[in-house]
């Protein structure tokens, strides 16, 4: 099969990569991701590596489902592959508050989040995460529900 397989990812060993991005990652990828994806590569070249690969976008995907949050928080949204990897995972009354300072990346990715029906799950904020971060954290007051409730996810977000 002519996949192209990622520098990075979960798995290490170059043959385990090979044998399960073809016959479970890719094959398994939701169309509008594998969509998402290609535009990403053919907007950004190799800096569409900033995105999650095929096989972390699975495993949060997992990880969704196993925990069942009602809200997320995204820091770091690029095109959206981890967004939207991430929503179809979630039940459809959860919502994802998604924060990257560069909406024009987000918006490369929007037609496919559209397209997959995902977009009333995600509010966007385009601002720098640091001052959205503080106002959260003065605004609203966490017990301990919200604090397992509210899952952080900050992927090499520049502070
Ligand atoms: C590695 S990419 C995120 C990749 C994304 N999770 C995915 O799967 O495609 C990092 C993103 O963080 C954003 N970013 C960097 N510093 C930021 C900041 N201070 N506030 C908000 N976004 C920031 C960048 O614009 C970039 O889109």
């Amino acid at each position: 099969m002519g996949f192209v397989l990622p520098s990075k990812g979960i798995l290490q060993s170059e043959a385990l990569k090979k044998y399960i991005y073809e016959t479970s990652a890719y094959p398994g990828e939701h169309e509008q991701l594998k969509e998402l994806r290609e535009a990403t590569a053919k907007k950004y070249g190799n800096l569409s590596e900033m995105a999650i690969p095929v096989d972390e976008g699975r495993f949060l995907s997992m990880l969704m489902k196993i925990m069942n949050p009602k809200k997320t928080l995204e820091v770091g949204v690029f095109t959206g592959y981890s967004l939207l990897s991430t929503a179809l995972a979630l039940p459809n009354e959860s919502q994802i508050t998604a924060i990257d300072i560069d909406r024009e990346a987000y918006e490369v990715g929007l037609p496919c989040i559209q397209k997959a029906g995902m977009e009333n799950k995600i509010k966007f904020i385009q601002a720098d995460a640091i001052s959205v971060l503080n106002e959260m954290l003065n605004n609203v007051s966490f017990s301990i529900s919200h604090a397992i409730e509210l899952n952080l996810f900050v992927e090499r977000v520049s502070f």
